[in-house]
């Protein structure tokens, strides 16, 4: 494995596509689009509009070497698809339930056998492969999944890295453990990560702006660079976070 840190920008670099270019001129711009659609190798399910995140999010570390760990493999295509796009010295990753996943390892692509429900298999894949530059999660979708493989595996991700949950349109589903509001679901878990990243502004002043509830800073507030919700997916991006500084130039234009 790689040990070296592509050094990348934590910013998302716009070579995202749009997404209501024709169908041509998206594939063009994006490569990753653009292997889907030629595809001749192993099989790869993708709702299509995710190809315009993965790009808009990824695109800075092809060619970095990045480590990459998915989870679920299914046929093995979006591994290969994920190896092509990195380009040279990527080492991928794949994560599945089913053993007969085993059998599609092939050159920089590895392959564990587990559930991403089990915090001890978590645990022991963290400690086996070591830290990673991105993370996405296409497993089995369930909120109990999402919500281990994230508690469990956020702190792998390196900064700067990438941290990207799909098909959370589960979090509505009552058979994957879903609903509407539901406290449970992972996109009602992901809202409050959104408090966590604003840590640093409650609570802080004796002077009366917060209401009084309590929230630390704690590594996520000093990891987290960015988050963003798209149709079924939600993508953070890590990076070291100093307490935030403001200040003032120039001159009053009242007293
Ligand atoms: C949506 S498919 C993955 C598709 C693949 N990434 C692609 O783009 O073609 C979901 C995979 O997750 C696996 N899976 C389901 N539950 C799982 C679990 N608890 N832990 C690990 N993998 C699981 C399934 O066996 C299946 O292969």
């Amino acid at each position: 494995m790689n040990s070296t840190q592509p050094k990348v920008s934590p910013k998302p670099n716009g070579n995202g596509t749009a997404c209501n270019k024709s169908d041509h001129e998206a594939s063009a711009a994006n490569p990753l689009l653009d292997y889907f659609e030629k595809n001749d190798k192993r099989l790869i399910h993708k709702w299509m509009h995710y190809f315009d995140i993965y790009h808009r999010h990824f695109a800075a570390y092809r060619n970095q070497q990045p480590r990459i760990l998915e989870f679920g493999v299914s046929h093995g295509g979006s591994l290969q698809m994920w190896k092509e796009y990195f380009g040279p010295g990527a080492k991928i990753h794949g994560v599945d339930l089913n053993p007969q996943c085993q059998d599609l390892e092939e050159d920089d692509i590895r392959i564990f056998i587990g559930d991403q429900e089990d915090r001890g298999f978590l645990r022991e894949l963290a400690e086996t492969i070591g830290p990673v530059d991105i993370l996405i999660d296409d497993g089995g979708h369930t909120m109990n999944q999402q919500i281990a493989t994230f508690e469990e595996l956020y702190p792998l991700v390196a900064m700067p890295g990438v941290y990207l949950a799909e098909d959370l349109h589960t979090s509505y589903w009552k058979g994957f453990g879903g609903g509407v509001r539901k406290k449970a679901s992972f996109i009602e878990y992901s809202k409050r990560l959104i408090d966590q990243l604003n840590a640093w502004h409650v609570y802080r002043r004796p002077t009366g702006f917060s209401l009084g509830d309590r929230i630390e800073v704690d590594a996520l507030t000093r990891s987290a660079y960015s988050m963003s919700y798209y149709d079924s997916v939600f993508v953070i991006e890590k990076a070291e976070i100093a307490e935030p500084a403001h200040r003032t130039t120039g001159n009053k234009s009242f007293d």
